[in-house]
């Protein structure tokens, strides 16, 4: 980052002393304000709850303009790495800093291909759990307990041990989140299968059983990887935010990225998905497409509590383009497993149309975001409605674990201690 010319002038109205403050530039991007010094120089803080105007970092990792809709990561655009690469070149991406070639692909393939088995003892753990939990609440689970079992790459602070950390977490999450799904159906754990492809395992892990293997279907395996892509980094949203508070404290890699699956679990972030195609299955079930004006006058009525699922964004002001690459792989899956009807995908479709024409949704600038034809597709695909944020708690470990290791190499990090304006009660004495 680069000290601008540019300076902030910060002046009071009751005369107390005005304060310069430095700003800073990017290489693309808003410019920030240096406030670090603020408290000491005035005595007070700023106030942003919601972080809506607070960089909490400087990251190379991946770039958003919420204007033009526009997301890089690493400087390539999400629409080339979409079409052009698979998803263990863009964690190798996102992660390194380029894409791989075709030595650096071939090693990076088998390091993660070798790590994608778990203790045996992680079986045991996962029987502690009732059938009919959410999947993410044993996905929360088995990711925190993974640090019970790596006490050989604990030293944060040795490059190598940060890397196999990562390296075991993009591997084993497959595994994990298909355990959780064989569990919850009361039918064995399927062992990963080193000649498949990082997402064919993983589809072979959740749909295969003993008695029958299961064939990978190139349309669908293709589809997932495209899935895994999209939801791959997403710059500072609120899991990868809290999975960098987390780490500053210098916990281990695993618990910090087992609490942001705590934090994507909630509808507002990745959990929109689920919600969503719960909207779209309610609908469909009061009536279809002839409800659909109804339903959105009720979205429109703040005093419904009813969200349109899946759209609006804090930062793309514009249509997600991720959503457009979803509804695209969204179609394609449907034309190719012959389920082009599918009565959801014509829903998302009328209710998209209509939000992009009304005034409501068009003066919030509000849009399709990840979430709108997410589920529709893993639907399609045979995932439970409830595994939809595990998938994207698997897909979004690669940019948690970059996002943490830039975190931890970073010789000025510190501990994450946010401050407060207080509200309460002023000083009184216990009266007994
Ligand atoms: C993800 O941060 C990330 O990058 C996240 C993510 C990632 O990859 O990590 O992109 C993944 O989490 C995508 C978002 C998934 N969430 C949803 O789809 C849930 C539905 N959307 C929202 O609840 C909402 O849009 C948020 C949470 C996504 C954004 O909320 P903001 O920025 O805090 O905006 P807001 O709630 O203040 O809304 C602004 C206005 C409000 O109306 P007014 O008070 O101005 O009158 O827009 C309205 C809101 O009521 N609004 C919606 C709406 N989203 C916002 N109204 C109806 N339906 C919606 N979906």
């Amino acid at each position: 980052m680069k000290l601008s010319d540019n300076k902030a002038t910060l002046s009071f109205t009751d005369g107390s002393p005005a304060i310069e403050l430095p700003i800073y530039q990017g290489t693309i991007g808003p410019d920030v304000i240096d406030i670090r010094k603020l408290y000491g120089q005035t005595g007070m803080f700023t106030y942003d709850p919601g972080f809506l105007s607070t960089a909490a970092t400087a990251s190379g990792i991946t770039y958003i303009d919420g204007d033009k809709g526009e997301l890089l990561y690493r400087g390539y655009p999400i629409e080339q790495l979409a079409v052009n690469c698979d998803y263990l070149d863009t964690c190798y991406l996102i992660l390194n800093g380029d894409l791989p070639n075709v030595e650096q692909k071939k090693e990076f393939d088998t390091q993660v291909t070798r790590h994608t088995m778990v203790n045996e003892q992680m079986n045991f753990f996962l029987r502690g759990f009732r059938r009919d939990a959410h999947p993410m609440a044993v996905l929360t689970g088995l990711v925190g307990a993974l640090s019970a079992f790596y006490h050989d790459s604990t030293d944060i602070t040795n490059p190598q041990h940060r890397y196999i950390s990562a390296i075991r977490l993009i591997a084993k999450m497959p595994t994990l989140v298909s355990m959780a799904y064989k569990y919850s159906r009361g039918e064995p754990t399927i062992f990963p299968k080193n000649d498949l492809s990082y997402t064919g395992n993983f589809l072979r892990m959740m749909f295969a059983n003993p008695c029958e293997d299961y064939q990978v279907n190139e349309v669908v395996e293709r589809a997932l990887d495209r899935i895994f892509i999209l939801h791959a980094d997403h710059e500072q949203n609120a899991s990868t935010s809290t999975v960098r508070l987390c780490g500053s404290s210098g916990t281990n890699p695993f618990a910090a990225i087992a609490s942001g699956v705590a934090c994507l679990w909630g509808p507002a972030h990745g959990g929109a998905n689920e919600a969503c195609l719960h909207m779209l299955e309610q609908i469909q079930a009061n009536g279809g497409l002839a409800t659909v004006g109804k339903f959105m006058e009720q979205v429109k009525d703040k005093n419904s509590g009813v969200r349109l699922m899946g759209f609006g964004h804090r930062v793309y002001k514009n249509y997600d383009p991720r959503a457009k690459l979803m509804q695209e792989t969204c179609k394609e899956v449907l034309s190719a497993l012959g389920l082009e009807n599918d009565p959801l995908l014509k829903l998302a479709m009328a209710l998209e149309k209509i939000a992009l024409e009304d005034d409501y949704f068009v003066q919030r600038k509000l849009y399709p975001n990840v979430d709108f034809y997410s589920g529709i597709v893993q639907r399609a695909i045979g995932i439970p409605t409830s595994l939809f944020t595990g998938i994207f708690a698997l897909a979004r470990t690669t940019g948690w674990i970059a996002q943490w290791a830039e975190m931890i190499a970073d010789p000025e990090y510190k501990i994450g201690r946010p401050r407060q304006l207080y509200t309460g009660e002023t000083v009184r004495q216990v009266k007994r």
